[in-house]
Formats: C-alpha cells, structure tokens, sequence
C-alpha cells in the first residue's frame, strides 16, 4: 500500500477547555460571521457585504488583537483565522455583544484557505503575532513563517499592503527576518535591522503576556509590498 501523504501543519488541534459560552457560540454564531464553504473562490466584498480595506490576521489565538483593530477601524473589514475552537468562540462572543459587523472568521487551516480561496492581491494588511515557536529542533519544520508561506502571504497582499509579524523567540525572529528578506517583492519598514520598535497600537495577547512573565524578549517585523506606483495601492489605517 502507498504511504499516505500528511502535510506538516504548523498546529496541533486540541481542543482544550471550551467553555459553555464559547461552545454555543461557535455552534450558533459561525453561520453568521464564518466564511461559508461556498463559493470556493471568495468575493471579500460579498462576504463583508461592503467593498472595503481589509485586516487578515492569521493565529488569532483568542482574538484580543483582531477585536481591537475592528474596534478602532470600523471603516475596515477583518478576517480573522484560527484553528483553535475555544478561542474562535471567544472572539465570535466578542464581535456578537459588541456588533462588530465587519469582522469574519475561517475557523481552520489558514495555509490551504490562502492557497485555494482568496484572490491574490486584495488584502491590505496582515497580522501574524506570535505564531507557535516551536522551538524544538526537530519540531521547527512546523513553524509557519517559512519561505513557501511567505510566498502566500505576499501574493495576498495589494502593492503597498503591509504584513506585520511578532515573536517572543529570538531565532524565530532570525528566521522571519531571512524569510521575509528572501522576497524580493516586500521592502522592509525598518531602517535600522530588521526589526521595528512594539508599536504601542499593538495590544498585548496572551502569548505576549506569557512570555513576559517568562522573561522572553519581542520582536515586531514589519514589511511592505512594492508598489508599482498603479492603482490598487493598499488602504492605511487611520492613525498608523
Ligand atoms: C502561540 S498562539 C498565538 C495566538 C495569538 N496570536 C496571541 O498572540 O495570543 C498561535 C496560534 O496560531 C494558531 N495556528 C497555528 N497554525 C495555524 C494555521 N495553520 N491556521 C490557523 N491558525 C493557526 C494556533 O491555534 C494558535 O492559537
């Protein structure tokens, strides 16, 4: 028999403690702010139902980040993924109580959803803020900033669109450093290393939290795609 061919995910799917709230939630709320499974190519007009900057933030963890920014920008659409079922509930409760109408979640893999279902070219910024480290050797193979996902989340980006990544392990920075170094399409923010200062609009996650109770450092990375100076050029957040 032929072996079966498993991709290398960049997560594990626990499902952890999911509380009551969060299971109903996720049962009655993804139908109305999920992306739905048809069509397979998505119309990000159609799905926000409104033509519109938009926010994709991969890994939202609980969505502390995501519900901040769609709280600061109502004039932007926010797509957020997640594979972790108690933390989509916890932002699905959020965007429900506070009628953040702007904001859609996919709540699975966000490599094969980039690969497959959105158009290139139509997203204005990207947050990636602590991605699982996994720091073991042999285990780093599961990172998610690698060059071939670099390569999606550039194709997804418009010309001057910016993507922006945060770490608390320092060769995952290293290693986001020379990964996004390695597309020629995205200029560097940072005029001094590869890094940018915290901005202070970022808000602190739980995994930022963590890792300062561990004594780790932070590593913000900020990139932008080359304009051609045509028109589509990407859309700035009031105030950045
Ligand atoms: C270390 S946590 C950080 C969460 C959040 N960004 C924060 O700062 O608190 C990384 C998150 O990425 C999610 N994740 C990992 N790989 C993913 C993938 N391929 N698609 C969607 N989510 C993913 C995990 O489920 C986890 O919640």
């Amino acid at each position: 028999m032929q072996p079966i061919h498993r991709p290398v995910r960049s997560f594990v799917r626990r499902q952890g403690r999911i509380t009551p709230a969060q299971e109903r939630a996720f049962a009655n709320l993804m139908d109305r702010h999920g992306v739905p499974a048809e069509p397979e190519q998505i119309d990000l007009a159609e799905l926000f139902g409104r033509a519109a900057p938009t926010l994709l933030e991969i890994g939202f963890g609980t969505g502390e980040a995501l519900a901040e920014f769609a709280r600061a920008h109502p004039d932007w659409n926010a797509l957020g993924i997640e594979v972790h079922q108690p933390g989509v509930g916890r932002l699905l409760n959020a965007i429900d109580q506070e009628a953040l109408a702007h904001v859609r979640v996919h709540a699975d893999d966000a490599v094969p959803f980039l690969a497959t279902r959105l158009r290139p070219g139509q997203i204005d910024r990207i947050h990636v803020f602590f991605p699982d480290p996994w720091p073991k050797k042999r285990h780093q193979k599961r990172r998610l900033i690698q060059p071939a996902f670099a390569a999606l989340l550039t194709r997804q980006l418009r010309p001057g669109g910016v993507l922006h990544l945060a770490t608390d392990w320092e060769d995952y920075a290293l290693q986001m450093a020379d990964v996004l170094a390695g597309r020629p399409e995205l200029i560097n923010t940072s005029s001094d290393g590869p890094y940018i200062p915290r901005p202070p609009e970022r808000p602190l996650t739980r995994f930022e939290q963590r890792g300062r109770r561990l004594g780790h450092g932070v590593w913000d990375l900020c990139c932008r795609r080359a304009t051609d100076g045509g028109e589509g050029a990407a859309h700035e957040p009031a105030g950045d």
